[in-house]
């Protein structure tokens, strides 16, 4: 074979486990979706509804431009101003295909000399991209011991690796698999601590609207971006309800933006120019201003309803007041890998906790072998009773 091996993201492997398993694609009808991160596309109870077309003219079939398109651009821009007062404009906005494509042409991009920070348990894909790019990293604990709550200082003492001078930190906020949000003046103090020389950090901001009480970004604290290496990535993935739409972004220095333009001229040659217009349709100031008060409010309803359930089984919660999963240690002795055998045979399944673990040990070498990820991102309001009865059987 002409290519170098690379397996699947821990998400797709256990899918392609589940379809094994029971003939079936994870999400589809009569499935039990726990283990995946795609959020309900669908009008929230008291949200905006989603638009069933977009219209399009010749000029909108023409290539795009490779930052994307200024209308979409300007729409982000705007609604940073507005809701977190970033003072950025459209130079400071990189258009990409999701937020995962934003991620890694960042990570490509550092130089040689850059260390990775990355906590220990993480978003599973900053793995598979670590591990392709070859990048050097190092992990700050994140783990049972410490309830999966660094503190601060744990950021500041990340030394560079041999042969690197400086560090940049990875962290998606509020964390998958954790739901541990960083917020005010706790996030205002990381922003602070990435920004002095030879720091700089990627805020993943793909579960900013899901947060409780509300949400909140890196980009209020940064000041003025073109002084920093701090990018924040974002996407209409989560927040906007359209994962389909493949639309994400980074917001970063003009001289960084400019790297992601000549990126996409010679490797991705812009994105789709229907789903941007989408996009900025959905990132009118009223509209997401809706937006973000409806995600918040289910989603905050269906993390306590779902968290109290979880807890009545045994389960012992670690979740934060962020994202659209449940973070928990199964109870006794049970593992993951076990648990989702179970689940099978009712066409449901989670994320084994193994798949965030940043050093992915195996077995019982991985302290997050009997931790799981249970996605309630997915599921309408009427499923809970269900829900909790295939639970009750498997644990
Ligand atoms: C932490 C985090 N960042 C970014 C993304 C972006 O995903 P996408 O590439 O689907 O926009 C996701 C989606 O699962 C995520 O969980």
């Amino acid at each position: 074979m002409i290519l170098r091996h690379f397996p699947p993201m821990g998400v797709y492997e256990t899918l392609f486990k589940f379809a094994a398993a029971t003939s079936k694609y994870m999400g589809e009808p009569g499935t039990h979706p726990w283990a995946q991160g795609f959020p309900l596309t669908t009008q929230l109870p008291g949200g905006p509804t989603l638009p069933d077309r977009v219209e399009l003219t010749a000029a909108d079939l023409k290539y795009p431009t490779a930052t994307g398109n200024v209308e979409l651009r300007r729409a982000i821009a705007r609604y940073y101003n507005e809701f977190y007062g970033a003072g950025i404009g459209e130079d400071h906005v990189a258009v990409f295909a999701g937020g995962r494509p934003a991620i890694f042409a960042t990570l490509a991009f550092l130089e040689d000399d850059t260390t990775v920070a990355v906590e220990e348990t993480e978003y599973t894909p900053y793995w598979d991209m670590l591990r392709l790019l070859g990048r050097k990293h190092r992990l700050i604990a994140s783990n049972p011991e410490n309830g999966f709550r660094p503190d601060l200082e744990r950021y500041d003492e990340v030394a560079p690796c041999d042969g690197t001078s400086r560090v940049l930190l990875l962290k998606s906020n509020p964390c998958n698999p954790t739901g541990i949000a960083t917020t005010g003046e706790p996030l205002a103090r990381l922003v602070e601590l990435c920004r002095g020389e030879g720091r700089g950090a990627l805020f993943d901001e793909a579960y900013e609207f899901y947060c409780d009480p509300e949400p909140d970004s890196a980009l209020r604290y940064v000041g003025d971006i073109d002084a920093t290496d701090i990018f924040v990535v974002g996407a209409a993935t989560k927040g906007l309800q359209v994962p389909g739409l493949r639309v994400g972004w980074a917001i970063a220095a003009k001289r960084h933006v400019e790297v992601f333009r000549n990126w996409s001229s010679f490797g991705m040659g812009g994105v789709s120019r229907a789903s941007q217009l989408y996009v900025a349709d959905l990132l009118r100031i009223e509209r997401v201003r809706h937006a973000r008060r409806a995600v918040s409010e289910f989603f905050s309803g269906q993390r306590e309803r779902y968290g109290r359930g979880l807890r009545d089984l045994g389960f012992e919660l670690f979740t934060g007041s962020g994202g659209f999963y449940h973070w928990a240690r199964l109870p006794g002795t049970l593992t993951a890998d076990g648990f989702n055998e179970r689940l099978f045979a009712h066409d449901a399944a989670i994320l084994p906790g193994s798949l965030c673990d940043m050093a992915r040990r195996k077995g019982a070498d991985c302290p997050l072998e009997r931790f799981i990820r249970f996605s309630f991102g997915p599921l309408p309001p009427d499923s809970f009773d269900g829900d909790m009865a295939i639970l009750a059987k498997c644990v």
